[in-house]
């Protein structure tokens, strides 16, 4: 059983009974960094529906769409100002040979999507499919090429068909298909997890390859590349030393992946779990703080200066799938337990983001921490969306320091999470937000803001809760779980004060 210490009883000497409280000091004149915008990124893999039916149903579908892109999935995510998206894997990138994907799409080749089901990949989303969504969701392309059964050359021929702007046999090949101007592709992911499904390979042996196959990623025109280097899972700290001595500078970024799963045997009900699970289930999500800790230790040894960034291009919980789904396409529910994992998550890259410049949760539609979910011409938004969708105001602000003083929980693995978690943030207008999750199933607390200066005009807020933790929006039931308008902020002298109700996500603007 979970044991609760609180800060307010600590503190004042009150019975549990008493209103808990949190207090939170901003430090607005503390050194801070950028939340690049990128933190809030994507990604879509060629696995399960999350590209075919979720995103693209092709032009001559029978629902709604742009171009083979579904209307209420592009209206959804241009709301979230997605900044940048990961595609075509994961593990599917490293048997993805992109000439397969081009041309006319009833003479594409079929291949077999072994990673995922042994499904019947059809290449009917390919390069174009996908750049051309990139330029409608106005958001950067970050496209992982085939270190693990692909040629050099191949991804050199890549990289030259979309970004070329000369009159070169590849870049005409490119026009013959229907693209004249070359593609801006900024991030390009040199492989993905290479330690695993991407040719389980020794850190020593990638590092090579790594330094051969970039080599052969070319800038063309005005395009600049910025090169990302596959990176260690979880604590896997040898990879990373490994990858700082022998690829260093010739990387602009190291990846690393997390996953909030219990065990990859038994990884558990997405919507059946007691208050332990979900308890449990914070405790995993926050060794992320830990694992950027690590890793980030490793590099500032030889690039104090932070020039290399880390990418946390794969995260979010992972769960059993849904009964009576495909086995190998990942599509699991996502409840109010699930829009913990991605607040706390995204408040931990706020933290770490001087070193920390993307991350991608997984995924974008109907697979593992989706954003949406589709059956037919349906969709549903979930959870972890609004979250995305709440705090996207924090992207590209620069991130305000602060201290949180509440009460600790502590789990029954003996981790300690807090009650109460907050991130904040000052954009160029000089707009304050501040987003505050109480993770507590019973407590409401009562927080009080000490501003240090910050000033406070207009206030506005949302909140993110629901009556159970195991909630979750269906088709029939899409709105169970959504925001509503937040009033209940009081000013104090030279602070604000606001009551948290238990499992309850706000954010605030003034
Ligand atoms: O996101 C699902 C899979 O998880 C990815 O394909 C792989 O990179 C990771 O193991």
């Amino acid at each position: 059983m979970k044991i609760t210490i609180t800060f307010a009883a600590l503190l004042a000497c009150l019975p549990m009974v008493a209103q808990e409280k949190a207090v939170i000091d901003l430090q607005p004149q503390k050194d801070t960094w950028r939340i690049e915008k990128e933190i809030y990124g994507h990604f879509a893999e060629h696995l399960g529906t999350c590209i075919y039916g979720g995103l693209w149903v092709g032009p001559d579908s029978p629902i709604p769409n742009t171009q083979g892109y579904r209307n209420d999935v592009l209206d959804a995510l241009k709301k979230l100002q997605i900044p940048v998206l990961r595609w075509p894997g994961g593990c599917f990138a490293d048997e993805y040979h992109w000439r397969d994907g081009i041309g006319p799409r009833q003479l594409r080749p079929k291949m077999i999507n072994t990673h995922w089901g042994g499904t019947v990949e059809d290449n009917s989303f390919g390069t174009h499919e996908f750049l051309n969504l990139c330029e409608l969701l106005d958001c950067e392309p970050y496209v992982s090429v085939n270190l693990g059964s692909g040629t050099v050359e191949e991804i050199a021929d890549w990289v030259e068909y979309m970004t070329s702007p000369a009159d070169s046999p590849l870049a005409n090949l490119r026009r013959e298909n229907g693209r004249d101007k070359p593609w801006k592709v900024k991030y390009l992911g040199v492989g993905n997890e290479s330690w695993g499904c991407g040719g389980n390979m020794r850190p020593e042996f990638y590092a090579d390859l790594y330094r051969r196959y970039a080599t052969y990623c070319r800038n063309f025109g005005d395009n600049r590349l910025f090169k990302v280097a596959v990176g260690p899972s979880d604590f896997d700290v040898n990879w990373t030393e490994v990858m700082m001595e022998r690829i260093g500078w010739r990387m602009n970024g190291l990846s690393v992946h997390f996953y909030t799963v219990y065990d990859w045997n038994a990884k558990g009900s997405a919507t059946k779990f007691t208050p332990d699970d979900y308890y449990w289930t914070l405790g995993k999500c926050m060794d992320i703080d830990n694992v950027i800790k690590s890793h980030s230790a490793i590099m500032d040894r030889t690039d104090p200066e932070k020039q290399i960034a880390l990418m946390v291009d794969e995260w979010g919980a992972w769960w059993d799938e849904e009964p009576g789904t495909v086995r190998g396409h990942l599509y699991q529910q996502n409840t109010m337990r699930d829009a913990f994992v991605a607040a706390l998550s995204l408040m931990v890259f706020h933290r770490h983001a001087d070193r920390v410049k993307m991350a991608n949760i997984a995924q974008l539609a109907n697979v593992l921490q989706a954003m949406v979910l589709t059956r037919d011409d349906k969709m549903v938004l979930t959870p972890t969306y609004h979250v995305f969708e709440m705090f996207k105001v924090h992207q590209g602000a620069f991130h305000v320091p602060m201290d949180v003083k509440t009460s600790d929980i502590v789990t029954e693995e003996n981790k300690v999470i807090q009650t109460v978690y907050a991130t904040a943030s000052v954009n160029e207008e000089g707009v304050m937000h501040i987003s505050l999750a109480n993770v507590s199933l019973d407590r409401s607390y009562e927080v009080t803001i000490h501003l240090n200066g910050a000033e406070c005009r207009d206030i506005s807020g949302r909140i993110l809760t629901s009556a159970r933790i195991t909630d979750y929006n269906d088709f029939d039931h899409p709105d169970t779980v959504r925001p509503v308008s937040f009033t209940g902020v009081k000013h104090g002298e030279n602070s604000l004060i606001l009551t948290i109700p238990a499992k309850s996500i706000i954010a605030l603007e003034f």
